[in-house]
Order: structure tokens, then C-alpha cells, then sequence
């Protein structure tokens, strides 16, 4: 298999969604881990609900209007400043720690992000951490109007770097969007960061389930929906040697 170019999710793959709950934990103390996880499942779900219904708004109103509903749900009040400071978080979300070198390593590969986020948001985030030294595009899903896994979402890849679908590794932490990747055609490396193996440890060990633990079971985990990525990998550091072993 030639690897012309490798695509990245976005949110939760090169970026740690969970970096956000250092803000929302400040802005309200004790609820930090709740309000993080209902807000990411809330913001995954508008996305889908939204492509269904074919009323599609952008990224940026869909991560406003999931946390609007999280904080609504928990009865917590924010001033406007508290919620803007917890959104302004999204445009400088923590890289993972490995991400930046292991791009760096497949220079001799197109490099690009595809992601739900809106262009704008994703701009300013790649800008601010810097990630734009080594990505050949930034691609948002905003000018299809419909959010991934839609196959149209995918299409951008091709349309935008040239490279047909057989010659992209794509690379997700989402089970979702690995799975919609692969149905439309492309080479697939999911990242499972959290083992079946881990979760059944933290699962049994505590008869009290932490937010971030629910979360974990619902969106870290490879969802049956008949698809199986083309590699099950665990951080991005060991893609250099997977694209390595294949034709640029
Ligand atoms: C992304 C998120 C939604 O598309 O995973 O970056």
C-alpha cells in the first residue's frame, strides 16, 4: 500500500479534549469532570442530530450550544465571561504530548488535518499550537455542510490534496469517525487510548462511575458497526513507523 498523505482528526486525536476541564473545574468548582464529559458527548451528538436533520450549523455554535445544554442540565449559572473563557478554551486545546514530533517525523508525506471544526476555529487552533510549521492543509467540513462521518465530509481529502482515498492514511481517536473513514474507502489507523483491559479495570474497581470514566466507555471504546480500522495503534508516536514501512 503506498501512504501519499496522512489525514488527522482533530478533536480528542492530535488535540486532548480533556484539557478543557482545567477551565470548566475553575469555573465551577467540583463539576469540572461532568461538565466536560456531557459537553463533548452533547457536541458529538448536535452533530450527528444536526446532519440527520439536514440543519446544519457550524462547529463553533454547536460547541456553544452543547455547553449552553450542560450547564442548563446541571442547573449551573454562568456569568458571560465564564462561558467565554471556558470556549475560548477550544482554540488553544493541549496538543498531545507527541504529536508535534511525530508529524514532524512524516514530512515526506502530505500532512493535513480534516475535522467537524469550523475554519475558523481550526485556524486559530492549529495557528496557536504552532502545528501549522508542518500541515500542508487544514480542512474543515464547513463548505460541505455536513459533519463527518457523512462520506461527503471525506471527499475533501481528495479534492483538496489530490490524493485519491487508496493513498490516505487516515488517523482518528474517535471509534466513529475511524469506522466512517473506513466505510468511505479509506486506510484507517485508530488510536485506542483506552484499553478494553483498562476500562473493565476502573469499571470493576469503584461501584461509583466518575464522569470521565462514563465517557470513556462511551467514546473510547471501537464501536459494532461492522467496520475494523486497517491498524489499532495506541499514540501517535507509533505512526512514523507505520508510514515508514509503506510507499510514499
Ligand atoms: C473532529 C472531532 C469532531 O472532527 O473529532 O475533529
Amino acid at each position: 500500500m503506498t501512504i501519499k498523505a496522512v489525514v488527522f482528526d482533530a478533536y480528542g486525536t492530535l488535540y486532548d479534549i480533556q484539557s478543557v476541564a482545567a477551565i470548566t473545574e475553575e469555573a465551577f468548582p467540583g463539576y469540572g469532570d461532568i461538565v466536560t464529559q456531557i459537553w463533548r458527548i452533547k457536541q458529538l451528538e448536535y452533530t450527528w442530530l444536526r446532519s440527520l436533520m439536514r440543519r446544519y450549523q457550524d462547529f463553533s455554535l454547536i460547541t456553544r450550544d452543547s455547553l449552553a445544554y450542560t450547564l442548563r442540565c446541571l442547573g449551573l449559572e454562568s456569568d458571560p465571561g465564564a462561558f467565554e473563557r471556558i470556549i475560548d478554551k477550544y482554540l488553544h486545546l493541549d496538543l498531545y504530548p507527541d504529536a508535534m514530533a511525530a508529524l514532524a517525523a512524516m514530512r515526506d508525506r502530505k500532512l493535513a488535518i480534516l475535522s467537524n471544526g469550523s475554519s475558523g476555529m481550526l485556524n486559530t487552533l492549529v495557528r496557536n499550537s504552532a502545528l501549522d510549521r508542518v500541515l500542508d492543509a487544514t480542512i474543515s467540513v464547513d463548505t460541505q455542510k455536513i459533519f463527518k462521518p457523512a462520506p461527503d465530509a471525506y471527499r475533501l481529502i481528495e479534492s483538496t490534496l489530490r490524493v485519491p482515498p487508496a493513498e490516505v492514511l487516515f488517523v482518528s481517536s474517535n471509534p466513529w469517525d475511524a469506522c466512517g473513514a473506513k466505510a468511505f474507502g479509506l486506510n484507517v489507523a485508530w488510536i485506542e487510548r483506552v484499553t478494553p483491559e483498562a476500562m473493565a479495570l476502573v469499571c470493576v474497581k469503584s461501584d461509583v462511575v466518575a464522569p470521565l470514566t462514563m465517557f470513556k466507555a462511551i467514546r473510547t471504546q471501537m464501536d459494532e458497526l461492522g467496520l475494523e480500522p486497517d491498524y489499532r495503534i495506541h499514540a501517535l508516536s507509533e505512526l512514523p513507523d507505520l508510514v515508514a514501512s509503506h510507499e510514499p
